[in-house]
């Protein structure tokens, strides 16, 4: 069967310039992924301006039935999938006015709670020898938690979070709480630092170390791969184009990641913008961009 690489969230932003570098350096298909699909085809048409041919299919990772339409046609099509980019997420700005509870509820049911789900989905028909990058932050740190109010309460958490025991349904339990503490104002009194965004991505960083666990178990399909990354501080929509690297750049984590040789050591890691493996419970993060 021939390969595929799907990425999620890719009409613009960084998951655009990971389709770009995948359409040259990847010997497969590679589908840009959009929840509306006149964004979607839009971005199609300008990469083929480039020269370059990028496949194209409508993914919401909102919508289970969009994620499972798109499982059944890379099963049907491909026989699987070879690359799994899970990129698609959200940030409120800075600015934003909602409050701070809902912004909670709001950023992690895409960035954690649907990205999770893509997941359960995609997962049962990862080929062997596949590679999935999770698309995380500078923010999605575990060191981050140091900054909350209740320094008992973070260290504790930072403890099971960095656990080589934790489960996915006690990770789950530690993001409801995150949430219903945010909704009630106390998350700072339970461990939790001031940021929604933060809170998402060390969940979904936290779930990355997890779930390279559990496929390293199956023995079925042997060598599939996942790590996740910070893509650096890069000029897009999300940061109201305030980051310095171009989303070029911003893209060259993930492609390493998602290309990585078969058989490699780099498994569950924490990726860098410049490639460099980063310790995720110890640190020092680097430099942000
Ligand atoms: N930019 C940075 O400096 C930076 C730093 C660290 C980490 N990151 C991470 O890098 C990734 C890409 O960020 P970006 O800066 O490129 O953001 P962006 O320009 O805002 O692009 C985000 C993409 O995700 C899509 N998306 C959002 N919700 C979705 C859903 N439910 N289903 C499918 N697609 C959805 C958006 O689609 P629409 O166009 O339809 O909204 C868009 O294509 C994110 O995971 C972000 O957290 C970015």
């Amino acid at each position: 069967m021939a390969k595929v690489a799907v990425v999620t969230g890719s009409n613009k932003g960084i998951g655009f310039g990971v389709v770009r570098a995948m359409c040259k350096k990847y010997d497969g298909t590679v589908y840009l992924t959009s929840r509306d699909t006149g964004r979607g085809e839009a971005a199609v048409e300008s990469l083929k301006k480039e020269g370059l041919t990028p496949a194209f299919h409508q993914l919401d990772i909102g919508d289970e039935a969009s994620v499972k339409a798109l499982r059944d046609y890379m099963k049907e099509k491909y026989g699987g999938i070879d690359i799994l980019v899970n990129n698609a997420a959200i940030a409120f700005k800075q600015a934003a006015t909602e409050p701070f509870g809902e912004q909670a509820t709001v950023t992690l049911k895409t960035n954690y709670w649907d990205t999770k789900r893509a997941c359960e989905i995609l997962f049962p028909i990862l080929k062997p020898g596949a590679r999935v990058v999770n698309v995380s932050s500078s923010a999605g740190f575990l060191g981050n938690l140091d900054r909350a109010e209740n320094q008992e309460k973070a260290q504790e958490k930072k403890k099971k979070l960095a656990s080589d025991d934790l489960t996915v349904s006690e990770l789950d339990a530690l993001m409801k709480e995150f949430e219903e503490t945010a909704n009630a104002g106390t998350h700072g009194a339970h461990g939790w630092h001031n940021s929604t965004y933060s809170a998402s991505k060390i969940g979904l960083s936290a779930l990355s170390r997890i779930q390279q666990r559990e496929l390293s178990k199956d023995d079925s399909r042997p060598d599939i791969v996942l790590n996740h990354i910070h893509p650096g501080y890069v000029d897009t929509d999300m940061t109201s184009h305030k980051g310095p690297l171009t989303i070029d750049r911003g893209a060259e984590s993930t492609v390493f990641a998602a290309l990585l040789p078969p058989n490699t050591d780099v498994r569950g890691a924490y990726i860098w913008h410049d490639c460099q493996i980063v310790d995720w419970i110890n640190g020092p993060t680097p430099a942000m961009t």
